[in-house]
């Protein structure tokens, strides 16, 4: 399945080859045009895993590779990770028409898509996304970049890829826990955009807990249809691409608030606890029907997906959400639930935003 995004002299195709892996030669070639070289980067762990096959499959599109290891881990997705990788990209003689490939997780990506866009000012950019969030959500859209001391993707360009190239290959060594995240981010996706995609998770929850390579093709194909649309239309958030935050008011401030502690959860994990949270404040507000997030719940549920968080304080939460980045002049563009597959836009103050908390089982005041 290949689904272009569409954004005049930067489109590119989002190839999702349940083929996998040794795809990956002829899809560069198809993108890039007279390829002859390329500089994979990869971290020591996903270069054990799935490296071999990459290796393998550029070699025989007849494209020569150079390889680069960077660092794993949230915590090393910092400035200094960053620099390194350039200099190394310059020390192996990076050019202008020589692509950088991307393999692994969205930390991976957002590193390296940051290298490209940046070294020598812009290099190509193929980005093989190797966990489910990864494919449905950081690959797709263009954002890069990395953290600093303060705060996360504080530093950072919009940079779109020549190509994204999703394996469902892949996803076979991906821990569960890992899957589970990016499920969060799909059923974001589902409830934002495309109900059919809600309809088929509920149906195929079964298939996709266990990640059978025939739902998940779909599952990413449908997700990253509704991203490319949002970022097709809106590049740079300058408005509608705030709808892609949907759940992440409530989720982005309990995972701040649990960082750190014995409760701490992943943050697809806070996506689905704040998904519901915000059905709950649309549906309470009169402006989607109440069962949409009964809806929601059984799906997250049937996903192994949390629900409730662990007891959240309700003024460490009114200091998270005082520092989200996404407040401007204390107004806040939050997406609001309108139906399964249908949101809308809507600016809203502080006091309005914790409100969205209210519907949180366990929340208490300290
Ligand atoms: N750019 C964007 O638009 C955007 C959107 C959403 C999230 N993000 C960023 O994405 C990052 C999270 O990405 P993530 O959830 O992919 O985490 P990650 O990149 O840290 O990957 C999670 C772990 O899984 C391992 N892994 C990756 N693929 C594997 C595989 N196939 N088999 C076994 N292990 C594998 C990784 O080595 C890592 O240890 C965050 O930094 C977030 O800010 C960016
Ligand atoms: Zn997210």
């Amino acid at each position: 399945v290949v689904i272009r995004v569409e954004l005049g002299d930067r489109s590119y195709p989002i190839c999702i080859d349940p083929g996998g892996l040794a795809g990956l030669g002829p899809a560069v070639v198809d993108a890039i045009p007279g390829v002859q070289r390329c500089i994979l980067v990869t971290t020591d762990g996903l270069a054990d895993l799935h490296g071999g096959v990459v290796l393998a499959a550029l070699g025989a599109a007849g494209i020569a590779v150079d390889e680069v290891r960077i660092p794993d881990g949230e915590s090393q997705k910092t400035v200094a990770t960053w620099s390194a990788l350039v200099a190394e990209l310059l020390d192996i003689g990076v050019q202008r028409n020589i692509p950088v490939v991307a393999l692994g997780g969205g930390v991976t990506g957002d590193i390296v898509g940051f290298a490209a866009a940046t070294v020598l000012r812009g290099v190509p950019l193929v980005q093989v996304p190797t966990t489910l969030l990864a494919m449905v959500d950081s690959a797709v859209g263009g954002k890069t970049g990395v953290n600093t001391a303060h705060g996360k993707n504080l530093v950072g360009a919009f940079y779109q890829p020549s190509l994204v190239f999703a394996a469902m290959d892949t996803l076979q060594t991906l821990p569960p826990r890992e899957l589970r995240c990016g499920l969060g981010e799909v059923v974001k996706h589902a409830v934002l955009g495309d109900h059919e995609l809600f309809e088929f998770c509920v149906d195929r929850a079964a298939q996709v807990s266990r990640c059978d390579g025939t739902a998940m093709v779909e599952l990413v194909h449908r997700c990253c249809r509704v991203k490319a649309d949002v970022v097709s239309q809106d590049e740079r958030e300058a408005g509608l691409r705030a709808v892609l935050n949907l759940g992440h008011t409530v989720g982005h401030a309990i995972e701040t608030v649990l960082a750190g502690t014995d409760d701490a959860l992943p943050h697809g994990e806070c996506v689905a606890i704040g998904l519901l949270a915000e059905a709950r404040w649309a549906a309470g507000r009169g402006d989607c029907a109440p069962d949409v997030p009964e809806r929601i719940a059984a799906l997250l549920s049937a996903l192994d997906l949390p629900t409730a968080p662990p007891r959240v304080d309700r003024a460490a939460i009114e200091v998270a959400l005082g520092f989200d980045k996404k407040f401007r002049h204390g107004r806040l563009r939050t997406a609001v639930v309108e139906a399964i597959g249908r949101v809308r836009l809507a600016d809203i103050d502080a006091a309005e935003a914790l409100t969205m908390f209210h519907s949180i089982p366990g929340i208490y005041d300290a």
